[in-house]
């Protein structure tokens, strides 16, 4: 039997030991943007810990009013100032289908961003993403 690895093998071997790690490490960072964007299982899975109440819903609309309704709208539509001057198309959160999202894959998204819109993970404590999920659960049509 011969065990030598061709040396086609063996260089491929070296890229994925290599290569792999930075690339898993870029694409949580910045998902990428051609791909639906979608938070892993785990993730998904995680309990949002605040209640919702009007404390946490006054909080959520606060952060929402101060940091999203630029780019996301008042109502949630995709249609702040930010999305008409950089002609972009920021998710509507008004769309009845975001009920479909768990709170842990939003909480995932807010986390961790993607371009343009920015990461909260560090601008936001993590009672303050869940407050804003929260919010934001208001801002769906039925
Ligand atoms: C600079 C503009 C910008 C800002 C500010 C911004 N977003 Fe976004 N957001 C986007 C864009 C663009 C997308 C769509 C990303 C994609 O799917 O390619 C998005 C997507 C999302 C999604 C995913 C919705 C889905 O259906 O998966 C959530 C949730 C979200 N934003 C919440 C927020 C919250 C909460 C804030 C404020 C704390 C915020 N965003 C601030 C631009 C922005």
């Amino acid at each position: 039997m011969n065990t030598r690895l061709s040396p086609r093998l063996k260089l491929l071997g070296i890229l994925t030991a290599f290569l792999g790690p930075a690339l898993a490490a870029v694409s949580e960072e910045q998902p990428d943007a051609k791909e639906k964007w979608a938070a892993p299982a785990g993730e998904a899975r995680k309990r949002n810990p605040v209640a919702i109440n009007e404390s946490s819903l006054a909080a959520g609309q606060k952060i929402y009013l101060k940091r999203c309704v630029a780019c996301h709208g008042k109502t949630g539509n995709g249609d702040g100032p930010d999305a008409v001057d950089l002609g972009i198309h920021p998710a509507k959160l008004s769309d009845p289908g975001l009920r479909e999202e768990a709170d842990g894959a939003l909480f995932w998204k807010i986390t961790v961003g993607k371009k343009p819109m920015p990461n909260y993970g560090t601008r936001l404590s993590p009672t303050d993403r869940w407050n804003v999920i929260n919010y934001l659960r208001t801002l769906a049509r039925r």
